[in-house]
């Protein structure tokens, strides 16, 4: 298994360019099932996820063309679905295989997807896709239905977006995801042919065509990514301008971290930049959904926490086990004390390397950071969830003057 190796205390300096979102690529690479004509999506991230799904998309017959994988340009041909199912090894190392569920059962009107299970973060059901699914009834056409989401789920709300498309009649889905990877996912649909509207908004209306055609689409900017390299410039003390970005999308994040005197400018629509305070100063967070502080922000900016002086209350409201990331801080030297939901950080505290293990996806990040910013050595161990969702992070890292090493171990 890989591992990363960090040697802290460099300012970070220079420009980064953000990869596509992993979050928006994954379902616009689902959608490509809802027709029988060719859809290209570009601006996939080169990450893990993406090649699982391609292969899901080809077990089930879709025909996949890159010039090479990973790829940032995918041509999806579904015909003929002749396997509509997603088999357990796939959906075991990618949760987000689920969103092939909704493109399914639109059009082949069954489908057999393995429950992802829960995993690190939590025990994260999708009870609420198979109930709304099953409001729209099951077999050769699906009709529209009025669904009101109990609680606020962003694939839920795209796994149903995808089926409402083919629905017979017209589905009202009341309590959607305001995210900005749902409305980019609108935006492809309708350019497939789909009539929505609402996007943006907590209440979406589908009517159901015949048919949709193929399109050509562009995922936007990861504000994920965006958001962890604003924090890496942050806690370094260096000067980063984020290229590739859309900084409208990370309201939350900015204003947070402005709150914690980091200077960040907004340079255009596409491009910011981040200077380290002068002093980082605590300021408490709480996770919500869109346009809320975003939960995969919430390991990045622990770790930023932990430099800033006084005390950030940290709130963890979407995910019940979030804070695997915290022990791996404290042993690194941070002052971090958990209780239920609440996450109190003390600071500033001096990190020292050591070796930590990443957890997930975010929670890497988290740790990759606070490696950023550590005296001495600090080796992460199982890198490869940060593999399933950050493009080249170590390369990106390096060209702004990081020292960052991949260390591959043997057998891996
Ligand atoms: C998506 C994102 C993930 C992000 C999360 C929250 C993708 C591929 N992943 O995950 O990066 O962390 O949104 O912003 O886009 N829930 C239920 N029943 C359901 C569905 C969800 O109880 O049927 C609960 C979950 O356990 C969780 C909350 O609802 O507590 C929100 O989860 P949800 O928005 O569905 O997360 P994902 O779509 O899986």
């Amino acid at each position: 298994m890989d591992k990363f190796l960090i040697k802290g205390g460099k300012a970070l300096r220079g420009a980064v360019a953000i990869s596509g979102a992993k979050n928006s690529a994954l379902p616009a690479m689902a959608a490509a099932l809802l027709t029988a004509d060719k859809v290209v999506v570009r601006n996939v991230p080169k990450v893990r996820d993406l090649v699982t799904m391609s292969k899901l998309l080809a077990f089930m017959d879709a025909k996949v063309s890159v010039a090479a994988v990973p790829a940032s340009d995918y041509e999806i041909q579904a015909p003929k679905l002749n396997h509509a199912e997603a088999p357990y090894e796939l959906v075991r190392t990618m949760r987000a295989s689920i969103l092939t569920l909704g493109p399914l059962m639109a059009r082949v009107g069954v489908a057999r997807v393995s429950l992802p299970g829960g995993c690190a973060i939590g025990a994260r059901p999708v009870d609420l896709h198979l109930k709304a699914l099953e409001q729209m009834g099951r077999g050769r056409q699906l009709k529209g239905a009025h669904i009101v989401f109990e609680k606020i789920t962003v694939t839920g709300t795209e796994n149903i977006l995808m089926a409402a498309a083919l629905a017979e009649g017209e589905t009202v889905l009341e309590n959607a995801a305001r995210e900005p990877e749902v409305t980019d996912l609108v935006g492809m649909l309708r350019k497939m042919g789909a009539e929505i509207c609402g996007e943006g908004t907590s209440t979406l209306r589908i009517r159901g065509v015949k048919e949709l055609h193929g399109t050509e689409h562009t995922v936007i900017p990861d504000r994920i990514e965006a958001g962890t390299f604003l924090i890496a410039g942050a806690i370094t003390g260096g000067d980063l301008t984020i290229h590739n970005c859309m900084p409208a999308h990370l309201g939350a994040v900015i204003a947070k971290l402005q709150q914690a005197r980091v200077r960040i400018d907004v340079v255009d629509a596409t491009t910011a930049r981040v200077r380290g305070a002068e002093k980082l100063v605590a300021a408490d967070v709480t996770t919500e959904e869109y346009p809320g502080f975003a939960t995969d922000m919430q390991a990045q900016y622990m770790a930023l926490a932990t430099q800033a002086e006084d005390t950030s209350v940290i709130t963890e409201t979407i995910f019940e086990n979030r804070y695997l990331h915290a022990s791996e801080m404290v042993r690194m030297g941070a002052n971090i004390s958990i209780n239920g939901r609440e996450a109190v950080v003390r600071g500033p505290a001096q990190l020292t390397g050591t070796t930590v293990q990443a957890s997930d996806l975010r929670a890497s990040a988290g740790l990759v950071l606070a490696g950023l910013v550590a005296s001495g050595e600090t080796l992460i161990d199982r890198v490869y969830h940060i593999d399933r969702g950050y493009e080249g992070i170590v390369e990106k890292l390096k060209a702004v003057g990081a020292h960052i090493e991949r260390v591959h171990a043997p057998g891996s």
